[in-house]
């Protein structure tokens, strides 16, 4: 018999990221279109935000869209630029009935206008709320990241508003995307990859990690507790000792 696993005695991280994979894998064994594993992906995604808040997590951060996914075919971009479009919109109230803040790190600039406006409106109406803090990456490269935020250091230095002495590493991680984030403690890929794929580099240098075969549309509650009990076997030492 499986063992059950009891949650109230375990520590929960308050940080989970997750690498959702495996779409394309589960839509083909359905003969179905590519797609079609994207739409059950955001399903899931939606509902793990509930099962997150329930079993205590604080901040769930996923890989919705990343800078290398602008390559996929016309469609594919196109329905999950779609599914972004639509999830800005209709969470709206789910979002206000459940207290989730959304948050959307990336290069924004490089969306179309109407989805950038949108994410901008769901992130100014949420702003206030104090559940579970959700933050989705689209177009989203940790490289890129950090270029990004090396540019926005390096302006603050050349206006003089910011000494090369007063750079560490509190003061570069506050030009990042995630600069509002406590780093991730546990990082979740589906699909059996065991790649982090540009995913956070900087946030998730003492991050655990945690891979699974099952594809992300499978992906549910019970595997959510299984990534958490897994995550309370290792020992964290942060590069010390105990
Ligand atoms: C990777 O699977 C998945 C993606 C590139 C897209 C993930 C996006 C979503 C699930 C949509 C999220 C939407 C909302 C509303 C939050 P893959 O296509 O690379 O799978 P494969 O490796 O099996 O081909």
């Amino acid at each position: 018999m499986a063992k059950k696993i009891n949650i109230e005695e375990l520590n929960i991280p308050e940080h989970v990221a997750i690498i959702m994979d495996g779409n394309g894998r589960w839509a083909k064994k359905r003969l179905l279109p590519r797609t079609a594993g994207h739409a059950q992906g955001a399903r899931v995604a939606e509902q793990i935000c509930d099962d997150a808040w329930d079993l205590g997590i604080k901040y769930l951060t996923i890989y919705a869209f990343s800078t290398e996914n602008w390559k996929r075919s016309e469609e594919e971009v196109g329905m999950l630029m779609n599914l972004l479009r639509k999830y800005m919109i209709s969470s709206l109230e789910k979002c206000a009935k459940n207290n989730v803040r959304v948050r959307v790190i990336g290069d924004k600039t490089k969306l179309a206008a109407d989805l950038q406006e949108s994410i901008a409106n769901l992130e100014e109406k949420t702003k206030e709320n104090t559940g579970l803090n959700f933050t989705i990456a689209i177009n989203y490269g940790g490289r890129d990241e950090i270029v990004r935020a090396v540019k926005k250091l390096a302006a603050k230095v050349k206006d003089g508003e910011l000494e090369i002495d007063n750079i560490d590493e509190d003061a570069f991680n506050s030009f990042l995307d995630t600069n509002e984030l406590p780093y991730p403690d546990l990082m979740i890929r589906t699909s059996g990859e065991l790649r982090s794929s540009n995913f956070l580099p900087w946030q998730i240098a003492y991050s655990e990690f945690y891979f699974t075969d099952v594809l992300w549309p499978d992906f549910d509650k019970k595997e959510l507790e299984k990534a958490v009990e897994y995550y309370n076997k290792r020992d964290r030492r942060f590069g010390g000792t105990k």
